[in-house]
């Protein structure tokens, strides 16, 4: 039983009216049953429905002065409206205009502070002006030196999971979503693009307005500022960069139009209008974040034979999962990014072939398998649970192997359980139905099951994600490209020239194998031959080259010192930074050796990356 309160409550957050209530709208309620532990945001009370934002960008004293006009949806019994923000100096409040007395929480860790706003039921819209703060942790400030051009400096933001707060006073929650506008001036010269409707040219007065008239909550709000231009790609996508790359990124992304027609006959259709990529500069701490409209991405994906494209059907699968049908709380993370692994291999598969997706198969299994053992032996086996309970902990703890690849192993499983066409048919209702929605782990399985009755066939949820490790019996994938590469490493190692391998077809992912298969017993002989014939210390391909540095640090082999600190410096994607530092401090010298690179790699590092790695090399 609802009721009527509670109902409405719901409707509020849903943003339709009571009179509509429906079986889908009662089925959402549900759904909204859930509590977000990294939020201060009290929806049962009010909701922010849309943001107003007015921006000047100073790169100067690295701060950003604004004002955040929010538009409220307010319980009948609302007495305040609690935001989040973390580091922002806020100088003034006001209630439909007028000044109002405000207060704002200590800072706790992670959360940051509860702004308190006392508002009234009747209250339409609340405005915050405030600044942020140098070190606010969604922003990297880059100076020209950092940049590909090197001219001009950069700006770009980090949301997820929860950094939105440190640059807007905003319910940052990701069940919470928002339309929103946004006045930004920047100097003159340089470019501002934001995840919503952008510019194409540098504006001549240094002043963006953006609007974004899909709701999205604040993990994908982004802005980035630099010294951009722009290619078209096709009809409704293109590619922004520096000038020094904007030719290698449009020509690595020349299929964009294709890979965004395969995912529309997946899933159903593209629901956000334009599809862009921004390309940052190097430090960009990931390799790939979804922000609607404008996917920001990594440099590092720049191969230059189009190998690492799969990141981008990554990103732009999260436009269905994630963006559209969002996890309702970081616990629930493995509904973003397992749903998305999966459509991202279906997505390539369906532009290369079925032994392409499964390289990519095996390898996200050979990492899971990895991820599954080292949390076992450290005592975390639950955090190697689907679900997730990181109350008290940073969400970042969260992003870990277990969400995407066991994630997508589950959905694989049920795949080849029910069958493609009838999981297919299922996934393409789920997007429709739940879409500009919020999911919890709990409806997920909810509307699983009842579709499966419908089917009348059966899976067992609950062990996958209820329980730790993997479920017991359960085949995973394998490579037949791999099995050959192994083939060859056996055939090296048994004594065969460097020439005598048969390598010739090989793409990036056959030799990402081959560099993490390089037994425990090679020789610094061998590996200097390897190196020789097949130019690892010199690859382009980031992912190839981060390999071959494990191997390099794990058997000390020092010619390849010198690019592997150049690697270190330059790059700040935190998936190559943890893996090779965490091999160097696996031994007294190593540890020197990453600390001394450490100090001057730091300040090229976002927040991210430097949060975790401070850690794991006891430095500041
Ligand atoms: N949304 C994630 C990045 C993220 C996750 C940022 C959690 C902050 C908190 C993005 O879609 C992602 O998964 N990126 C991967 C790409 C890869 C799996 C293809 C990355 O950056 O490595
Ligand atoms: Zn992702």
């Amino acid at each position: 039983m609802y009721t009527l309160k509670k109902l409405c409550l719901f409707f509020l957050v849903a943003f339709v009216s009571c009179e509509t209530a429906t079986k889908d709208n009662v089925e959402q309620k549900e759904i909204m049953t859930f509590t977000d532990k990294h939020t201060y945001a009290q929806p049962d009370e009010s909701v922010v429905t849309h943001l107003d934002w007015t921006a000047a960008i100073d790169f100067e004293s690295k701060t950003i002065s604004a004002k955040a006009i929010l538009t409220l949806s307010n319980s009948d019994d609302a007495s305040k409206l609690m935001l989040d923000t973390k580091a922002l100096s806020i100088s003034e409040v006001l209630v439909d205009g007028d000044q109002i007395q405000f207060s704002l929480r200590a800072e706790e860790e992670h959360k940051g502070s509860a702004l308190e706003i006392p508002i009234t039921p009747q209250t339409r819209q609340v405005t915050v002006h405030y600044s942020t703060s140098p070190g606010a942790e969604a922003l990297q400030w880059l100076s020209p030196q950092q940049t590909a051009d090197k001219e001009k400096p950069f700006l770009f933001t980090q949301s997820q999971a929860i950094l939105a707060r440190s640059w807007v006073p905003i319910q940052d929650s990701p069940g919470i979503r928002f339309t929103y506008n946004a006045k930004v001036t920047v100097p003159q010269g340089l470019m501002a693009l934001m995840s919503a409707e952008n510019p194409q040219t540098v504006s001549d007065d240094g002043v963006y307005n953006f609007k974004m008239v899909q709701p999205i909550p604040a993990y994908l709000l982004a802005l980035a500022v630099g010294d951009l231009t722009f290619t078209s790609l096709g009809q409704r996508s293109g590619v922004y960069a520096e000038a020094s790359v904007i030719e290698r990124s449009a020509a690595e992304f020349e299929d964009l139009e294709s890979m965004i027609t395969a995912a529309e006959e997946l899933y159903g259709p593209y629901r956000w209008d334009r599809y862009d990529l921004l390309v940052l500069p190097p430090s960009f701490p990931f390799g790939g974040m979804e922000n609607p409209r404008l996917t920001f991405a990594t440099p590092t994906i720049l191969a230059g034979d189009k190998s690492l494209v799969s990141l981008v059907a990554h990103e732009l699968a999260h436009s269905w999962s994630g963006n559209l049908v969002t996890n309702a709380t970081w616990d629930d993370f493995w509904l973003n990014e397992g749903f998305t692994v999966y459509f991202e291999q279906r997505i390539m598969e369906k532009l290369y072939d079925r032994d392409y997706s499964e390289m990519l198969a095996a390898l996200a299994a050979q990492d899971l398998v990895e991820e599954i053992e080292a949390m076992t032996e450290a005592g975390n086996a639950k955090d190697t649970h689907l679900k997730l309970d990181l109350s008290m902990r940073n969400p970042d703890d969260g992003v870990t192997s277990i969400a995407y690849n066991k994630g997508y192993l589950l959905l694989r499983n049920i795949e080849e359980t029910i069958g493609r066409e009838k999981f297919d048919h299922f996934l393409k209702s789920y997007f429709e139905k739940n879409a500009f929605k919020v999911m919890t782990t709990e409806a997920f399985i909810r509307q699983f099951e009842t579709f499966l009755q419908q089917e009348s066939t059966n899976f067992d949820l609950n062990t996958w994600i209820y329980q730790s490790g993997l479920p017991e019996g359960i085949k995973l994938p394998s490579s037949n490209r791999f099995s050959e590469v192994d083939e060859q490493l056996t055939k090296y190692m048994a004594g065969a020239k460097p020439d005598e391998l048969n390598t010739q077809q090989w793409t990036s992912h056959e030799w990402l194998h081959f560099v993490r298969s390089i037994p425990e017993t090679v020789t610094n002989t061998q590996l200097a031959e390897l190196d020789d014939a097949f130019g690892f210390t010199k690859s382009g391909n980031a992912e190839v080259l981060t390999g071959w540095l494990i191997q390099v640090v794990k058997h000390d082999f020092s010619p390849a010192y010198e690019r592997l600190e150049d690697f270190l410096i330059h790059t700040g994607r935190r998936k190559f930074l943890s893996p090779i530092y965490g091999e160097m401090i696996k031994t007294e010298q190593g540890k020197i050796m990453a600390s001394t690179i450490y100090k001057k790699a730091r300040p090229n590092y976002h927040f991210v990356a430097t949060n975790t790695l401070d850690d794991m090399l006891d430095q500041q």
